[in-house]
């Protein structure tokens, strides 16, 4: 339809594209919430299970509002093809096995969200698929370990909770001088501010969770690529083992993406807000923000991204008692494990998201038992600032 043609910008599509409208021109998008369909007659039963008709078969696979959805992702990404999966983990799980058998290879920059490196490292080792871990960082790492079996290189960037930030293009070349495809985590630039596939990488993930719903109601995920990557390494695992999106997730979901791009400029706007406020505090000893000058990556974040982030990261002083006492002393922002919420969030990783690596491995990412993760939210600026600076005065 007219409006998913390309030349809409971003924010019109998320708006548009994708809507398919019933026999009653429903403005909103529907909500076919069905586990199947029924056929006029039985031939068009049968040619629709052979592939040889096109139209809805099970909702473990293809339902409209799942299609509207994954139409719309598509658009907003730039990319052939969509599927949509239950979770973000789903997704990232999905999208990894589906390229890889027994003794196959992977490689992955070693700061990953603790499930995904989880999937990596114990997972697909269970399967027999190695995988070699590297400094995200150093291409000449992810260069020495790619080798003859190396299926798939992944990486998340900006990263969790660290915010460093990977050069895709460039280790999307290293992909596919050794034969393989780069799967890239985008869920902190959100698809508004980095397009992987844009730059050389093979496929999307998405933890729909996140910034997509983000008003804290479902779980989601997206996988997203060419059409001949989602048909040879999605589409039949999705089919055939079910890590599918509900509907009624799909629907919300939908109703998020409409109000995505305001949304994450305001939550862009309050975490530079935030990072400024706390920039030198006494009661910091870092601050981590990839929308900064003294960003570590800084080059890499603008050749590569359109924004910062709507995150930020900081160390308070006195380890994991100082950040304790912090958090602790919040009276606007909550305290949890989840992030890209209309509500400003604090994570402490060290005890939640990346609790299972030994403290050798978190202080070799730079996670150390002060750091904490800021999500902004869609409050005012300074509500927000008046709450980090009160609850850092009781450190
Ligand atoms: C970078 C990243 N990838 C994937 C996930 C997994 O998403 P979900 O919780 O929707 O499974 C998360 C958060 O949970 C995340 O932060």
């Amino acid at each position: 339809m007219s409006a998913t043609k390309k030349t809409y910008r971003p924010e019109t599509r998320l708006v548009h594209a994708g809507t398919l409208r019933s026999q009653f021109g429903e403005t909103s998008e529907a909500l076919f919430l069905t586990q199947g369909y029924v056929y006029p007659s039985a031939e068009e039963c049968e040619a629709r299970f052979s592939g040889k008709k096109p139209g809805y078969v099970y909702s473990r696979y293809s339902n409209p509002t799942l299609t509207m959805f994954e139409q719309r992702m598509a658009a907003l990404e730039g990319a052939e093809a969509a599927r949509s999966t239950a979770t973000g983990m789903a997704a990232v799980t999905t999208a990894l096995m589906g390229q890889v058998k027994a003794g196959d290879h992977v490689v992955a920059a070693k700061a990953l969200f603790g499930s995904c490196r989880w999937v990596i490292e114990e997972w697909l080792g269970r399967f027999g698929v190695t995988s070699t871990l590297v400094d995200g960082k150093d291409l000449g790492a992810w260069k020495k370990a790619v080798r003859k079996e190396t299926k798939a290189l992944f990486m998340e960037t900006p990263t969790n909770p660290t915010l460093e930030v990977y050069d895709i293009a460039a280790v999307a070349e290293i992909a596919h001088n050794a034969g393989a495809k780069l799967v890239v985590d985008n869920v902190f630039a959100t698809p508004l501010y980095q397009s992987p596939l844009a730059l050389g990488a093979d496929c999307v993930v998405y933890s729909a969770t996140k910034h997509i719903d983000g008003q804290g109601r479902v779980l989601g995920g997206v996988i997203l690529g060419s059409e001949k990557f989602i048909m040879d390494h999605v589409h039949q695992i999705i089919r055939q083992t079910g890590p599918s999106l509900s509907p009624f997730n799909a629907w919300v979901m939908l109703k998020g993406l409409e109000t995505l791009s305001v949304r994450v400029q305001r939550q862009t706007e309050n975490a530079a807000a935030v990072s400024a406020a706390l920039d030198g505090h006494k009661k910091l000893s870092r601050l981590i923000y990839p929308g900064r000058a003294d960003h570590p990556q800084a080059d890499i974040v603008k050749k590569q991204m359109k924004a910062g982030s709507t995150l930020c990261s900081f160390e308070v002083t006195g380890g994991k008692e100082g950040a304790f006492r912090f958090l602790d002393a919040l009276r606007l922002i909550g305290i949890t494990n989840n992030l890209g919420d209309a509500k400003s969030l604090v994570t402490h990783p060290t005890t939640t998201t990346h609790q299972r690596l030994t403290p050798e491995q978190r202080a070799e990412l730079g996670i150390g038992d002060g750091l904490v993760r800021f999500s902004a939210g869609l409050e005012h600026q300074d509500d927000l600032i008046e709450d980090l600076l009160t609850a850092l005065d009781a450190v």
